[in-house]
This record gives structure tokens, sequence and C-alpha cells, in this order.
């Protein structure tokens, strides 16, 4: 396959963005970090919050400015929008789309609200996407140290003509393009980055680690054992697959671990969890999984609150609570 193109620090430069007032919302995973960064990158940049936000002061610890997020909203040229995703329409509706003017950007950093037309801006504004492929503070310790993560970015409204211009140049000065940036949409973003959450990084790797475990313990094995094999390991071999494949870690592991691992992995990851996975992404491409997490919002998280109740009571929470102390602070 031909790899589109990857833009990296030189297909792009600061100018554009300096150009500009920004304003962040949110001062949270992404708001935190991409605050920090750009003021790093020398950036007119505020922060925007709600009424009596404890985040005030924490901004301002910082080094950043705050203002009300109406006030943020008629001060700005560029807005990056950087709160909860199921809070953002109707912070939209009340705080932001009262105070636009013609010209100005919107930046989000996932694509949810406009894929799933939460949020219509007007026609006179510039609609764009840059999405840190990672957390905040990951994007925050690669920037400290010279270094960056990749990302994704998307227009979905160009009114001022060179608003991919300025995501790349946004991208930039948060540290994004010193590793690389690829184009993408609004659609392709969010229904992957839903699907990859759920099937793999927040879904399925947690899952298969707790049943691992679980097995073992009902077969009667040491917990502590247990842990180790399932728990503990896996960052080693995350670590060796992350930046050289996986053919670089099955000639690093054991021939015994790839044998059994190839043949007893299809049999585990089989047609039934593919199925369960096509599934899955249907329900994000349906808004099947859309509509639940807005009711869901909307009721109070009442069956997010019970299942984080049942995930405290899973049984290697608490091993793996005690081994972390004692392997990695107990010295
Ligand atoms: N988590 C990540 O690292 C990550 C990675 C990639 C993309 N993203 C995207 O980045 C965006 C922000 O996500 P996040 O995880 O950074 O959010 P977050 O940490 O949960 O956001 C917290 C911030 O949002 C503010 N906030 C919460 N509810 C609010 C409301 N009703 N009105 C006004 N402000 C409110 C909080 O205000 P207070 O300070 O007053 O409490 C806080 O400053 C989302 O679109 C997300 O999909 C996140």
């Amino acid at each position: 396959m031909k790899l589109p193109k990857i833009y990296k620090d030189k297909d792009t430069d600061l100018k554009l963005i300096k150009e500009k007032n920004i304003g962040i919302i949110g001062f949270g995973n992404q708001g935190r970090a991409q605050g920090l960064n750009l003021l790093g990158s020398g950036v007119d940049v505020k922060v925007g919050l709600r009424e009596g936000s404890n985040s005030w002061q924490v901004a301002v610890d910082s080094g950043l400015k705050c203002e009300a997020i109406q006030d943020l909203v008629s001060n700005c040229d560029f807005i990056s929008l950087l709160i909860p995703d199921q809070v953002m329409g109707e912070v939209y509706s009340e705080f932001i789309e009262p105070h636009l003017t013609r010209g100005q950007t919107l930046l989000f950093s996932h694509g949810y609200n406009i894929h799933y037309k939460l949020i219509q801006p007007p026609e006179f504004v510039n609609v764009i996407m840059v999405a840190p492929s990672g957390a905040g503070t990951e994007l925050r310790k690669q920037f400290k140290i010279s270094k960056g993560i990749p990302g994704l970015i998307a227009v979905h409204q160009d009114y001022s003509g060179n608003s991919f211009e300025l995501a790349l140049s946004y991208s930039k000065a948060i540290g994004l393009t010193r590793m690389g940036v690829f184009e993408s949409t609004f659609k392709e973003e969010t229904e992957t980055d839903l699907f990859g959450e759920q099937a793999v990084l927040t879904g399925g790797i947690p899952k298969l680690i707790q049943s691992a475990y679980k097995v073992l313990l009902e077969a009667g094995y040491n917990p502590i054992t247990a842990w180790f094999v399932c728990y503990y390991e896996l960052k080693t071999i995350v670590d060796m697959f992350h930046s050289k494949g996986f053919e670089f870690m099955n000639n690093a592991i054991s021939d015994t671990a790839e044998y059994g691992g190839i043949t007893r992995g299809n049999r585990i990851i089989d047609e039934h969890v593919q199925n369960e996975m096509r599934i899955t992404l249907k329900e994000i491409q349906n808004e099947q999984f859309h509509n639940e997490w807005m009711l869901e919002s909307e009721n109070g998280y009442p069956a997010l609150n019970k299942l984080r109740e049942e995930e405290k009571q899973i049984p290697i929470e608490e091993i793996s609570k005690q081994l972390l102390k004692e392997l990695f602070e107990n010295k």
C-alpha cells in the first residue's frame, strides 16, 4: 500500500496560528495539554471556563489567562472545544453559538459532535479537527522533551479558504507534526475512534486480561503468578510491537510462545469474537451507541455509575493495587 501524505513540521509553520487569538474551552485532559503546548510554542492562548470552575486558579497558576466561555468566544478568532463530548452540544448552544462572528474557526479534537449533528455551526465559520492520537498527559509529556504524538486532521467547513493550513499550523503548535499528522474526515475519525476504544483499547484488552486472570484463579493458581502473566507482562509485549511491529515481537519471544500464541490466539479471538466486533461497529455506524450514550448522559449516568461500582469489585483490581504499590512504591 502506498502511504498517504503524512504531514511533518517541515510541511507547515507556526506563522498562521501565531496571527490568531486562540481560545481553549476546558482545562481537563486535552485542554491543559494543548493550552500549555500552545503557550510553549509562543501562541497567544487563553482558557475559557464555566462560572465557579475549580480549574480557573490551576490554569492561572500554569501561566494561562482565563475568561468566562462567552467572553472568550467574543474575544478570540479561533475556538478549541476541549470539554467532554456529551456536554459539548449544550455548552455550544448556550455559550458559544450566540457569540460567534464571521470568519472564526471552531476546532474539535474529536469528530463526535459534528458527525452526530449535536452541533451544527453556521456557514460563516471554519470547522476543523485536530485529533491527537493519545491522551493529554502523553501529548504534554512528549512536548516537554521536544517530541510529539501523531494525530488526525480534517476540515468539515472551509469558510476562509485556508482551514486545512490552519489545522496544520495548530497541529505544529501542540507538537503533533513533530511525529506526523494524516488527513481524515470527521466521520472516519469518530467511527474508528469509538470502535478502537470499544473493540481494543478500553474494551477488548481490559476484558481479555480480566477473563484470563479469572480462568487461572478458577483453576486454583496463585493470584500473584496469574497477575504477572496476564497483567504485568502486557507492557513488555506492547512495547515490543508498538514501535517495531509483530514480526519483531515474534523474533524476540520464544518459539514456544510464538507457536502457542498464534494457534491458541486464533482459537480465542475466533469468528464469534469478530462477529461481535462487526455488531459493535454497526451500532456505532447506525447511531445506536450514540443514542444510548446520550440517553445515559441525560439521565445522569445510571448505568455507568452501576458499572463503575461493579468494575471496582473485579478480583484483579485489588491484587493490582496491592502489587503495583509493592513493586513501584515500596523500595
Ligand atoms: N481524554 C483525552 O486525552 C482525549 C484524547 C483525544 C481527544 N479527546 C477529545 O478532547 C475533547 C476533550 O476531552 P477531555 O478528555 O480533555 O475532557 P475532560 O478532561 O473531561 O474536560 C474537562 C474540562 O471540561 C470542563 N467541563 C466539563 N463539563 C462542563 C460544562 N458542562 N460546561 C463547561 N465546562 C465543562 C471542565 O470544567 P471544570 O474545570 O470547571 O470542571 C474541565 O475544564 C473531547 O472532544 C475528547 O473526545 C480527548
